[in-house]
């Protein structure tokens, strides 16, 4: 049987240790999610937290005309991403641990669609605020600049097979995060990365597993290395190839990146 048909066949409560164990540090992949994904194990991954492409044919009126960033993969219409999301959702509940959370940004206006698809397999535990710091000013001609996106927090649904109660979160946060946007961006969508750190810290313990699927600058990555509470291991994956070595250099500057999953 496929494995995304067998999917939602119950999760081990034991995570596959030995492959955890040895994970590198940061792991970053060349290549489609949708391929990639398949080599990951079930329930070994302790946190997804990622940023699909928007399906809004974005490029900033700012950069093109400086020019410096392409479009980005993947991101030419909202149908493409949704057929996308669907293609991984049954995955990403296969490699996430049974009490694992799930964080999914969405774009301000279309992110009841993201959860049209994501909401077979997640419960929807709340729909927080990324505060961006600045409005994006040219992604809506005559409407109001977006100044904030959505970030959805999923759980595992109990599908019938080993589920076990979501982990809870470390700490009270607010369902309001004010990013400090990087000063010198070099990907067109980056995150910040003093938010995908605090989801990070409020998810997960040091040495846990965080998985990205759409990893475009690696700001997940970096993150996970730069936990004040300690380092989480990270697995990267990214289909753009000047994204992928964008993101590689960035996180060279860090420590040392390995370039495939272990056997
Ligand atoms: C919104 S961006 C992520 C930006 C990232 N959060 C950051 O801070 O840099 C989405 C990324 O997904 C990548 N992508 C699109 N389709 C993909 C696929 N099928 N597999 C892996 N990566 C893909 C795009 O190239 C793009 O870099």
């Amino acid at each position: 049987m496929p494995r995304s048909q067998n999917a939602k066949m119950p999760t081990p409560l034991n995570p596959p240790t030995e492959w955890r164990e040895r994970l590198a540090t940061v792991t970053l992949i060349l290549g489609d999610c949708r391929e990639v994904l398949k080599q990951i194990p079930e329930g070994a991954v302790d946190l997804v937290l990622t940023d699909p492409p928007y399906g809004m044919n974005y490029q900033s009126q700012r950069v093109a005309v400086e020019k410096r960033f392409a479009p980005c993969l993947n991101d030419a219409e909202l149908p493409d991403v949704i057929k996308l999301l669907n293609d991984i959702s049954a995955e990403l509940y296969f490699c996430l641990c049974p009490d694992g959370h799930f964080y999914c940004f969405a774009p301000t206006q279309n992110w009841p669609e993201f959860n049209e698809v994501l909401g077979d397999d997640f419960d929807l535990k709340n729909t927080l605020v990324y505060l961006k710091g600045r409005g994006t000013g040219d992604l809506h001609g005559g409407s109001y600049t977006p100044g904030w996106e959505a970030l959805l927090f999923y759980t595992k649904k109990d599908l019938g097979g080993a589920w076990s109660p979501p982990r809870k979160l470390n700490g009270h946060p607010c369902d309001v995060l004010k990013a400090r946007r990087p000063a010198e961006r070099i990907h067109p969508m980056q995150k910040a990365l003093d938010v995908c750190e605090q989801l990070i810290e409020n998810s997960t313990q040091p040495g846990e597993i965080v998985l990205d699927p759409f990893a475009g600058s690696g700001t997940t990555g970096a993150a996970a290395r730069l936990c004040d509470s300690g380092p989480r291991k990270a697995i990267l994956i990214e289909k753009d190839p000047d994204c992928y070595a964008a993101a590689l250099a960035r996180l060279r500057c860090h420590g040392p990146v390995v370039t495939e999953m272990p056997q």
